[in-house]
């Protein structure tokens, strides 16, 4: 591949996965489009502003004529939509611009790569799509999907409306779905980052419910791995699984990053659980390793040391996110839980 477009590349995910690509194939080209919003930050890829493979293009997925402008440029080989809104709380005060972007702008991005007959979309989804596990199995590709959420229905219907065109239009897509992840550059309202941050101001760490929801920690960069592996192997119409077998409960995981932290467990708050939470996730990653030759590297106990190092290190970074406008809604939100209101 020559040339690819990114979309959301500004947010955790993507300028994670734009900055391996870049370092991984020095011979490739990448377009970014982002319309930045809260989650999107120029600086969570300030290192790419001189390297002349890169190319920042500010705007909407749901905006047809712009998409089309870029797409419109001779030698794309692919579209990778990472752009979405992404955080479930955000999604149950206010589902509509998950609709607008997740779904219709899903659906603008695959109108317009099929007008243009670009070779390869790719389409970023989660395992939040299958809904919920009790306390044994594991999410497969054939699972069927059953979103719970406002995010998780948005996601679900994107990934519905490009199995249609695949289906209708020989559409040449691949879509991947992955649990959660941890790394460098996530925007501090996800529990990792938002629990490191407040940890080291002394603050409370408001843990949903019981704690004991669990999650399968991946670390980014293992799912950016995994997403050029499909990008570049999978096999059109197909579904890969991303996980990191990595199962933890929140409050186990909290503890584990106050103890990390050299922090009191007295900060932890239980606060009112998230309506509607869902209670586990775990991914079967076995298609994946069998057929893309691809498995989780990150060990999680060194990637969250990592992680943490990180966020110390770049405190800055979380300061002139949670200093702006970015985070008022979420704290509003925040402390009426802290309150119980
Ligand atoms: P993020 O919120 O950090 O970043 C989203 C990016 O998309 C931001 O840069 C934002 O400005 C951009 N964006 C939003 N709406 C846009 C629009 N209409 N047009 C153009 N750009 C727009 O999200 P993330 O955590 O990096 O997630 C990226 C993708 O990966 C999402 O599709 C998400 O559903 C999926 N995913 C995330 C996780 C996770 O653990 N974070 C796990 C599995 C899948
Ligand atoms: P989150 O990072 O929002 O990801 P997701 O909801 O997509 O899994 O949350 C991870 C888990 O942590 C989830 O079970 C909700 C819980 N959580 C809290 O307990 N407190 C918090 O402040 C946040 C943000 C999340």
């Amino acid at each position: 591949m020559n040339c690819i477009v990114v979309t959301g590349g500004c947010g955790f995910i993507g300028s994670n996965f734009i900055r391996l690509m870049l370092e991984q194939y020095p011979e490739l080209s990448i377009i970014n489009i982002d319309k930045l919003t809260y989650a999107g930050n120029l600086a969570n890829l300030h290192d790419l502003n001189e390297n002349s493979q890169y190319e920042f293009r500010k705007g909407d997925i749901c905006d047809r004529e712009f998409i089309e402008s870029i797409l419109n440029q001779s030698g794309i080989d692919a579209v990778v939509n990472f752009a979405a809104e992404s955080h479930v709380d955000r999604s149950i005060l206010d589902s509509t611009p998950f609709v607008t972007t997740n779904v219709n702008g899903t659906l603008t991005l695959l109108d317009a790569c099929r007008t243009h007959e670009i070779p390869r979309y790719l389409q970023v989804s989660t395992d939040e799509v299958y809904g919920s596990l009790g306390d044994e199995g594991f999410f497969t590709e054939e699972t069927s999907l059953a979103p719970n959420s406002p995010y998780s229905a948005s996601k679900a219907s994107a990934d519905m409306l490009v199995r249609s065109y695949v289906h209708t239009f020989d559409f040449p897509a691949v879509i991947t779905r992955c649990s959660n992840n941890y790394g460098p550059y996530q925007f501090p309202e996800k529990l990792l980052p938002l629990f490191i941050s407040n940890a080291r101001n002394d603050q409370q760490l408001p843990v949903y419910g019981t704690g004991e929801n669990v999650r399968d920690w991946i670390h980014v960069l293992d799912h950016c791995r995994g997403i050029d592996a499909a990008l570049r192997n999978g096999s059109v119409g197909e579904v890969y699984n991303f996980g990191g077998r990595t199962e933890m409960t929140n409050i186990a995981l909290t503890k584990l990053l106050l103890k990390l932290l050299d922090k009191p467990e007295s900060l932890i708050k239980y606060v009112n659980d998230r309506p509607g939470h869902d209670q586990r996730y775990a991914i079967d990653c076995e298609k994946a390793e069998i057929e893309l030759g691809w498995s989780p590297q990150v060990r999680f106990k060194e990637g969250l040391q990592a992680t943490i190092d990180w966020y110390i290190k770049n405190e800055d970074w979380v300061n002139n996110i949670r200093s702006g406008d970015y985070l008022k809604y979420y704290d509003q939100q925040y402390s009426d839980r802290l309150s119980g209101s």
